[in-house]
């Protein structure tokens, strides 16, 4: 599904294959289930997604993305502040953004865009060097949490996250 724009006419069949995506994560021996389970539901798509002529469109997204989070998770509990609200690729900046960073309608950096939606909740990679694996009472792992980062690396942390855009940091 990466690379390209996904033919609007598939979405009804996405739509299935994410619903199916739950029952397995939930049965796949993972501790816990995805606490973001509910994207997959239909009703919450077009929470995030925008739609051009009647379909939604998967590569647009809503300016209202950050209130979602913010719904559940207090802003004083997250991780590292970041500006959101900013418009990297306005022309005084020259900053280049890797197209699976995605940005609001407006252009402007929003917690989705150094967070995935539909990414995985653990994995067996680590996110930084002394992280703890998740409790697990299940066989497999041991399982680490992703924090859902578009980019992390087990030995230098985030610092792959931020390079994407920020070339000296
Ligand atoms: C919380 C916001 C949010 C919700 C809710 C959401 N999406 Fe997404 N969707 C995204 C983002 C952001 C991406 C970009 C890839 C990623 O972050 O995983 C994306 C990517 C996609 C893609 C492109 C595939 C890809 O990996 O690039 C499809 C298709 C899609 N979503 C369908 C859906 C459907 C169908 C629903 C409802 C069942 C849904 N999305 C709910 C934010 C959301
Ligand atoms: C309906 C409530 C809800 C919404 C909406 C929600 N989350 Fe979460 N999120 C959770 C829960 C529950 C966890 C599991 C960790 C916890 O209990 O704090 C979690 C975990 C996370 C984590 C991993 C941190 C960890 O310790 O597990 C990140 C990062 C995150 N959410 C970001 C987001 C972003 C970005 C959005 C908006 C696109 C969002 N969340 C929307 C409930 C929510
Ligand atoms: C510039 C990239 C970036 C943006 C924008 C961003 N985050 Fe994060 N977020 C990170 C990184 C990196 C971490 C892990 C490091 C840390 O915890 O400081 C993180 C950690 C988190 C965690 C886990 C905190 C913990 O320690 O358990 C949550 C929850 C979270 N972010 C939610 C959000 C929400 C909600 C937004 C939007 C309001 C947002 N993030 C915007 C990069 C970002
Ligand atoms: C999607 C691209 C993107 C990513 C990823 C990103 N940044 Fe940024 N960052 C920006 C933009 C754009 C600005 C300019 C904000 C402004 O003009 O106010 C900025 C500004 C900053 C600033 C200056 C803050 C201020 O208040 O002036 C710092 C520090 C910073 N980023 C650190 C980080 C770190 C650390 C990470 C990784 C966790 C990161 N950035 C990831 C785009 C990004």
């Amino acid at each position: 599904m990466r690379g390209g724009p996904t033919p609007a006419w598939l979405l009804p069949a996405l739509a299935g294959v994410f619903c199916f995506a739950v029952v397995l994560v939930a049965s796949d021996g993972y501790p816990r289930g995805d606490p973001h389970a509910h994207f997959r539901n239909p009703e919450h798509c077009l929470k995030c997604h925008l739609t051009h002529q009647g379909r939604m469109d998967p590569d647009r997204f809503s300016v209202e993305t950050d209130a979602v989070c913010l719904g559940c998770h207090k802003k004083e509990s997250l991780g590292r502040s970041h500006p959101r609200n900013v418009r990297p690729r306005e022309k005084y900046r020259k900053m280049k953004i890797p197209p699976d960073f995605r940005l609001d309608d407006d252009g402007r950096i929003m917690c989705l865009t150094c967070h995935t939606a539909h990414g995985a909740y653990v994995s067996t990679v680590k996110v930084f060097p002394k992280q703890s694996p998740f409790p697990s009472d299940s066989s497999g792992g041991p399982y680490y949490k992703t924090l859902f980062l578009r980019r992390s690396n087990p030995r230098e942390g985030w610092s792959s996250l931020c390079g994407a855009c920020h070339e000296n940091l």
